[in-house]
């Protein structure tokens, strides 16, 4: 059990070290000697020891001191001590220095050789218990650091989530709804509310989401109004937060959260500062873009209304093909977003008929081929018109694609199927439909069901067959409306 051991044997008679060191070597220990405690100390401090067998009377250096200045050493190490005189009280003061046994001399080998046993069986199970509780620790610290992980990727993850549900919002929604929607789900609460701020610092509600009880007006303290609207400061009471929504620095309302006796408010302040700070971006951003589209609209409506005077049937035709053509994104299940760049495309898509001619534009009769090719130019000129304002890029795109055909053998581009914008294959059936419906002072108007089957024709060579079904569908479904008016009327 002591094979092996590295054992310092320290003794100022050459006689009695030798004797130990003998003996030891004899039962496979590795031997250091030392005649006094200089030269115990510097072998204590160049190599490892497990056991220090030290006399207690040594020339330089008293026994006991000699042991606190191996453990600065060798902190693990061993001591027995030999000791002439079997006084209690040095025994007493060289275990409190930190011996783990003593030995009366002459030694009696029999009694070390138990006392060596027994010291390295505990040093064995102190080591063994240390490294169990070190490795205890370290998977308590991994635990920890992976929960802490865990928790920033799921904090990280829902800030992300909150940004894209954010920037998601749509023009037609109600951003507020839609915040408290945001906040339920990031914050996983029941119900939220969202109070507008009244310039007497009064708060009244605006949404609630669900549909639950909230005061139809919030009073609060004049420290927490202080806080909220002057400080744009959260407050905490009464297990809820409010949580002040700023617009350009100031404070437009108050988000409400009942959060309950939840320990994580710090993660929930977090999240909700994110989703009110994005959504007051998003609102700051919508109200830009809303300016803008107004100043856009107007510009353009006055292009429209110059084009309508020149040109009665295009403003009806607009109109109709808009409604149409929107019917049949509907059915198509085309985003609600599309449907809002379709809108806008749809009800300009002839915007650049203003370039073509009076000459031209007005003819009663059929064009002649140049003739044609300067109407044909139309669809150029309202894209050109369009990409004027960079909010319009997308609508530009589909203006200019609304008389390509779905074999390629459209203009401008000759884009075939699916190069053609999907928007644009929609207008293209929408106002294909109009155009044979309406009369012209050239033709009569077919019947809605001579243009349909003329559609149908066209399906998979002018037109998108897909869309074709749908507008079909779309025209069905109006016919049974219909009849279910007039059978219920
Ligand atoms: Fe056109």
């Amino acid at each position: 059990m002591i094979e092996g051991k590295r054992i310092l044997v320290v003794d100022d008679d050459p006689d009695v070290l030798s004797l130990l060191s003998d003996f030891l070597v004899l039962n496979g220990c590795e031997v250091s000697k030392g005649l006094n405690g200089k030269q115990a100390l510097k072998i204590a401090e160049n190599h490892e020891i497990e056991i220090a067998i030290l006399d207690i009377g040594l020339p330089d250096m008293d026994g006991i001191a000699l042991i606190e200045e191996i453990r600065k050493r060798q902190p693990f190490c061993g001591i027995v001590m030999l000791t002439g005189r079997q006084d209690v009280e040095t025994v007493v003061e060289a275990m409190r220095r930190g011996a783990n046994d003593f030995l009366p001399k002459p030694v009696d080998f029999e009694r070390l050789l138990l006392t060596l046993f027994r010291i390295t069986f505990e040093r064995d199970t102190y080591f063994a218990r240390r490294d169990a509780s070190a490795e205890l620790d370290h998977k308590r610290t991994i635990a920890a650091l992976d929960a802490e992980l865990r928790k920033k990727v799921e904090e990280l993850t829902m800030m992300y989530r909150i940004s894209n549900s954010v920037n998601a919002i749509r023009i037609s929604e109600d951003i507020f709804e839609k915040i408290l929607k945001i906040t339920n789900d990031a914050l996983r609460v029941e119900r939220s509310a969202f109070y507008f701020v009244q310039e007497d610092g009064r708060l009244l509600l605006y949404r609630t989401v669900p549909k639950t009880c909230f005061e139809a007006e919030l009073r609060l303290k004049e420290e927490d109004v202080r806080r909220l609207i002057s400080q744009k400061r959260h407050v905490s009471r009464g297990g809820e937060i409010l949580f002040p929504l700023s617009l350009k620095g100031e404070c437009l309302g108050v988000v409400r959260v009942p959060i309950g006796k939840r320990k994580d408010i710090e993660t929930a302040l977090s999240l909700l500062k994110v989703v009110v700070e994005s959504c007051s971006i998003q609102i700051e951003n919508r109200m830009l873009y809303e300016s803008l589209f107004e100043s856009v609209l107007q510009t353009l409506g006055s292009l429209i209304s110059a084009i309508n005077k020149r040109d009665l049937y295009t403003e009806g035709h607009c109109l109709r093909v808009t409604e149409r053509s929107l019917a049949i994104a509907q059915n198509m299940a085309v985003p609600e977003h599309d449907r809002d760049s379709l809108r806008m495309a749809a009800s300009v898509h002839d915007l650049g008929k203003v370039g073509v001619p009076d000459s031209v534009l007005l003819k009663p009769g059929r064009l002649t081929e140049e003739e044609f090719n300067l109407m044909k130019n139309h669809s150029v000129y309202g894209e050109q018109i369009l990409s004027r304002f960079e909010i319009l890029s997308r609508e530009a795109r589909i203006v200019r694609s609304h008389h390509e055909r779905f074999d390629g053998r459209g203009y401008p581009d000759g884009l075939k199927a699916e190069e053609i914008p999907l928007l644009s294959r929609i207008i293209a059936v929408a106002d294909a439909f109009d155009a044979m419906t309406t009369d012209r002072p050239y033709r009569k108007a077919m019947t809605e069901q001579e243009a349909v089957r003329e559609i149908k024709r066209c399906a998979g060579t002018q037109f998108d067959p897909h869309v074709v079904a749908a507008f079909q569908q779309v025209l069905e479904d109006a016919r049974d409306g219909r009849e279910k008016r007039v059978f219920q009327g």
